[in-house]
């Protein structure tokens, strides 16, 4: 699907998108369209118990005394909206059109200009379909729609401001891509392949295989892949995009392209949900797409650790002692834990190698997030309060929306262990703190925040901004956190 814009003018075919708050008032070309209509637009509206409320859309076939073959109207309800209002506006007009035989959309944005980028990265965001393997699918079952025009009085600002939006939202894509991969596609290898695609960019890759991690003393993260025919491999993005000699902020993520469970294996049913636990690595590396895309003022680096988890003579056993880089030995007792385990090297690697700023960590991490949070919000965990509110805060402009939980010394102690330093795993209760509370052990006090993502990495309904499937959740949190907090 394309985006285009255009000078404002009434559409001669296609489906034409206008807009009206709650007092059911029109403006602009909005107010053009009632006019023409030989029908009076309020008597239809009531007919349908249309009130304007946000988001509530209404559809009018043929209408009356009008060129186009259909006019959709959407509610902006009564209340101010935010960005992410905005971008949802758009999101639904897409969502309601994309299969509606309509391969034409004009939407009248002119009196609601200083959104209409918003309403653009909202249309394009709702778009994304992952259909590269369904090679049998009928015309008929693909989306009709092929062109969105956003109809302003400033066309080509608008689409000067849009470049850059978009920029974000092909990161998002790429995020939605890599989680949608399956197992025997994505592995270790062929994402890092990937990731240095974002070369092109400006970005500097470097990749480590197993015998530069074994010299590094990488015991916990190579424990994981240990099992797999697959090389593990540990791969370091830098955008260098800030002031010279500034320390950088860095993401670390979490990159198990399939987990098995390894010896402690999962059971069976569900088990191909597994494909999408690289998504914290997957976020990183859409995220590092998007801010080089957009050339982000900031100096970034980012870590994600790409293991497969799989059961085999070589895997790693229940009660197996490793020693992490950091030095700390870990018992590990369920090889099922094993994000943390590729976490705590990639975290310690990172502090130790580029001394940043800050570090947030994103993780398909426990089972126990969706228990706690659904799949609403992503569980933040972190020993500052700063980055916490400045996440929150990103999260209700985004739409991608985060929630704090505790983190606390009594936790800790949770995963204390008689054999080696600690243990992978606490007790039965609160089982994403104390995974929380392991990865704080390998950030040597650097100011630290982990996402929690298992809950809303991926979506088994459509939702707002994404069809079912990778939602790519987390890519435009921390392109907002950066933008309004650490560029400039
Ligand atoms: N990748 C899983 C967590 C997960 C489960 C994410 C379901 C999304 C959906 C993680 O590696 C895992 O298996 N965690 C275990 C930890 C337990 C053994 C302490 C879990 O949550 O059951
Ligand atoms: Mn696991
Ligand atoms: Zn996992």
């Amino acid at each position: 699907m394309q985006i285009n814009f255009s000078e404002l003018a009434m559409p001669n075919t296609g489906c034409c998108v206008i807009f009206v708050n709650k007092d059911l008032e029109f403006n602009g070309l909005a107010a053009s369209v009632n006019q023409q209509m030989n029908s009076d637009l309020k008597t239809i509206f009531e007919t349908a118990k249309f009130s304007g409320g946000k988001g509530a859309t209404l559809e009018i076939l043929a209408p009356n005394g009008l060129n186009f073959d259909r006019l959709l109207v959407v509610g902006l309800g009564d209340k101010d909206l935010n960005d992410q209002d905005n971008v949802e506006l758009g999101a639904s007009v897409v969502a309601k059109m994309l299969h509606s035989g309509s391969s034409e959309v004009f939407v009248a944005a002119d009196f609601i200009e200083a959104n209409a980028t918003l309403i653009a990265e909202g249309a394009l965001l709702r778009s994304y379909r992952f259909d590269k393997y369904r090679t049998k699918e009928p015309d008929s079952k693909k989306p009709s729609l092929k062109n969105i025009t956003i109809l302003t009085n400033d066309a080509e600002t608008v689409s000067d401001k849009f470049a850059e939006r978009s920029k974000v939202v092909d990161g998002v894509f790429f995020t939605r891509d890599l989680v949608s991969e399956p197992g025997n596609v994505l592995y270790p290898e062929s994402f890092a392949d990937r990731i240095r695609e974002l070369s092109d960019l400006g970005v500097e890759v470097d990749v480590l295989g197993e015998a530069e991690m074994e010299k590094l003393g990488m015991g916990s993260l190579l424990c994981v892949g240990i099992g797999s025919d697959r090389e593990s491999q540990l791969a370091v993005m830098r955008w260098n995009g800030g002031n010279e000699g500034d320390a950088p902020i860095a993401f670390i993520g979490k990159g198990v392209t399939f987990d098995t469970g390894g010896i402690s294996l999962k059971p069976g049913p569900g088990m191909e949900q597994m494909k999408w636990d690289m998504g914290g690595a997957g976020t990183v590396v859409g995220l590092m797409k998007a801010l080089a895309g957009r050339k982000a003022k900031a100096n970034i680096v980012a870590v994600v650790g790409l293991v497969e988890n799989m059961p085999s003579g070589g895997a790693t056993r229940p009660g197996d002692v490793v020693t992490s880089m950091s030095g700390q030995t870990i018992e590990v007792l369920n090889t099922d834990a094993e994000g943390r385990l590729v976490l705590a090297d990639a975290l310690w690697y990172c502090q130790e190698t580029y001394k940043p700023k800050f570090m947030i960590d994103l993780a398909t991490l426990t089972g126990a997030m969706i228990i706690s949070l659904g799949h609403e919000y992503a569980g933040i965990f972190s020993d500052s309060d700063e980055l916490s509110s400045q996440l929150y805060d990103a999260g209700i402009e985004t739409g991608d929306k985060v929630w704090r939980l505790p983190i606390h010394e009594n936790y800790d102690k949770l995963i204390n262990c008689d054999v080696a330093d600690m243990k992978n795993i606490g007790g039965r209760g609160a089982g994403s703190i104390t995974a929380a509370q392991f990865l704080k052990r390998f950030t040597n006090d650097v100011p630290w925040v982990h996402i929690d993502i298992a809950g809303t990495v991926w979506s088994e309904k459509d939702l707002p901004m994404s069809e079912k499937g990778g939602t790519g959740h987390g890519v435009r949190l921390l392109d907002r956190f950066v933008a309004d907090n650490y560029e400039g």
